[in-house]
């Protein structure tokens, strides 16, 4: 096995040989820039730990894995314009440094090179790689959608929340793990539990990508604090800030998300304080360490060796330090 950051040099070699069309350049420009930006590139990484813990050539998942990191970056400039987001990795989004239409047809552009990078798989693998990549696909635009829905909606319960974050974020870490177990021809029930140690891992990367929205710093998550917040996002905190609160705070909260005109820093501050106060900081946390166990639960139905299990662990203990 390898460290982290040599598997991250692998996929970042790879994407830097991606070459784009000159144009037409407010198509392939905005790809280039948002593939340029880097970010942690988790999805690939697991693509190629997965398939090294399982036996695999890591070289044979490469290419499919770099399609996933390109889908990926396909969600979030469409994510960004739906969420109505300015910043990303530090840097402007496509939305705001072109515009809506931009960000639009180039991540349609994204879809199909990631399509492409996918379909250059293996033809005894192809099948089923294409059959897990559209099915993952599909749950991410539903998990999207019922992310879009719960904003105007008051009444979303901790299951269905957890139901959306699965669909929206999870099932794109069980798919990147799954792959790699695919390339390396692992058996059933080791390419079943990898799945599911990286959808665990997906449900806690996403209570944790909550948690930061609120806590993260700018400078170091590379996004603005509190668009969760403005947007009225159902988090797992919105959801239980709701449930906990009484009397005067739940009168507070229900005001600041009946409030289309409040000012962005007087709602981010009082909701953030209300959040602290109702101890959700804790409960997050909770739920984070709760998901990052059964991944690890999961882990431990493979059959992988120890090095490999530690490699794992690593990654989750990193991911749970993780301040971007
Ligand atoms: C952001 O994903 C979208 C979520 C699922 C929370 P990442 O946090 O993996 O973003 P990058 O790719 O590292 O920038
Ligand atoms: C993003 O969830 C999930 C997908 C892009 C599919 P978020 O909306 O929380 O992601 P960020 O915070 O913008 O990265
Ligand atoms: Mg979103
Ligand atoms: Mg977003
Ligand atoms: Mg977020």
């Amino acid at each position: 096995m390898k460290s982290y950051n040599d598997y991250l040099a692998l996929v970042n070699e790879a994407i830097a040989h991606i070459s784009y069309p000159a144009q037409p350049a407010r198509l392939y420009e905005p790809i280039a820039y948002t593939m340029s930006l880097g970010g942690k590139r988790l999805r690939p990484v697991l693509a190629l730990m997965s398939c090294d813990a399982l036996g695999g050539d890591i070289h044979a998942v490469l290419t499919p894995a770099v399609g996933l990191e390109l889908f990926h970056n396909f969600t979030l400039l469409h994510d960004d314009v739906m969420d109505r987001a300015d910043v990303r990795r530090g840097q402007p989004t496509v939305h705001r440094k072109w515009n809506d239409n931009v960000a639009i047809l180039s991540g349609d552009a994204m879809l199909t090179m990631a399509t492409q990078h996918i379909a250059r798989t293996d033809d005894r693998h192809l099948p089923t790689v294409i059959g897990l990549f559209n099915r993952t696909a599909m749950e991410i635009y539903e998990g999207q959608q019922w992310d879009m829905d719960f904003e105007g909606r008051h009444n979303v319960s901790v299951e269905e929340y957890l139901k959306m974050i699965r669909l929206k974020t999870s099932v794109l870490l069980g798919c990147a793990c799954q792959l790699g177990a695919i390339i390396a021809d692992a058996n059933q029930t080791d390419t079943e539990a990898i799945y599911e140690m990286g959808v665990n891992l997906g449900l806690a990367f996403q209570l944790q990508d909550d948690a930061l929205d609120v806590w993260g710093d700018a400078a170091t998550f590379g996004k603005e604090i509190g668009g969760d917040i403005m947007n009225n996002k159902k988090t797992f905190l919105l959801i239980n800030a709701m449930k906990r609160a009484t009397g005067d705070e739940a009168m507070e909260l229900r005001r600041w998300l009946n409030d289309p005109e409040a000012p962005r820093d007087s709602k981010v501050a009082a909701v953030t304080a209300l959040y602290e106060r109702l101890g959700l900081r804790e409960l997050s946390n909770e739920a984070i360490a709760h998901y990052n166990d059964l991944a690890l639960q999961a882990l431990q139905r493979t059959s992988m060796g120890g090095e490999a299990r530690e490699a794992f662990t690593q990654l989750i203990n990193r991911l749970v330090a993780r301040q971007s």
